[in-house]
């Protein structure tokens, strides 16, 4: 099964696909970490993305639509793939469609997590993760444990992201309106869009993604 999960910064998107990759042995295709990597690793390509992230401006679609398809030629024996940030503009959403139907695969579910902007604010500004594992959490809702090590992985190495203040957030919540959420109307009409409660606490979301996947 492949699915693409939906929403604005913050929404969710991270912390679900981490559930659903541990759950159901799905694949998890986030362009924002693949991206992040390449940065962290000093490439060439990385090293042209760095400034535009920091801004929360969108990536080339060239760059990221090769990302993923490098990623769809690699990787098998799974549950399927999980996009995470991926598409975010019509012309991912073209391309995507075409990488999965040259590759046989099929889409099976949009689903978008629905939240309102006064929770991303509050979602993203107390927002970290382990430098090790990934697992994310958040000051109020998902603190880090008070050992000071990652519950998944141990490690006590916690980072916070650089494009996550008040200036890049607001950029990237406009890019979020301009350019992705035309994707709702795309994937609506192509019938594949559901929406669940975003808003709803992390288990309730696991739960109604479940609901979708397994109807
Ligand atoms: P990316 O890494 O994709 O960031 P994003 O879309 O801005 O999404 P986030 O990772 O910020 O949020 P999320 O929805 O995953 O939320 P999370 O689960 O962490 O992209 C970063 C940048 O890379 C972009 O700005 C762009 O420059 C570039 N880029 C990436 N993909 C691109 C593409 N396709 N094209 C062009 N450019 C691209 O949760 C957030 C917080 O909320 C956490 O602390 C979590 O614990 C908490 N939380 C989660 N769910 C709940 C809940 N139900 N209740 C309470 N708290 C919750």
């Amino acid at each position: 099964m492949n699915i693409i999960l939906l929403g604005p910064p913050g929404a969710g998107k991270g912390t679900q696909a981490r559930h659903l990759v541990e759950t159901r042995n799905m694949v998890q295709l986030s362009t924002g970490d693949m991206l992040r990597e390449a940065k962290d690793s000093g490439t060439e390509m990385g090293n042209m993305v760095a400034d535009v992230m920091a801004r929360g401006d969108l990536v080339t679609d060239e760059i990221v639509i090769g990302l993923i398809r490098e990623k769809l030629e690699d990787t098998t024996d799974h549950g399927g793939f999980i996009f995470d940030g991926f598409p975010r503009t019509l012309a991912q959403a073209t391309a995507l469609g075409e990488l999965l139907e040259a590759t046989g695969k099929p889409l099976d579910h949009v689903i978008q997590l629905g939240v309102d902007d006064e929770a991303l604010v509050t979602r993203i500004s107390g927002r970290s993760t382990c430098g090790n594992c990934g697992e994310v959490y958040h000051d109020v809702t998902k603190p880090q444990p008070a050992d000071g090590k990652c519950e998944k992985c141990g490690a006590s190495d916690f980072k916070r992201r650089a494009d996550d203040n008040e200036e890049s957030l607001r950029n990237r919540l406009m890019e979020y309106y301009k350019k992705t959420s035309p994707l709702l109307g795309y994937y609506y009409a192509h019938n594949m869009l559901t929406r669940v409660d975003g808003l709803a606490d992390i288990k309730e979301v696991q739960n109604s993604i479940a609901k979708v996947l397994d109807a």
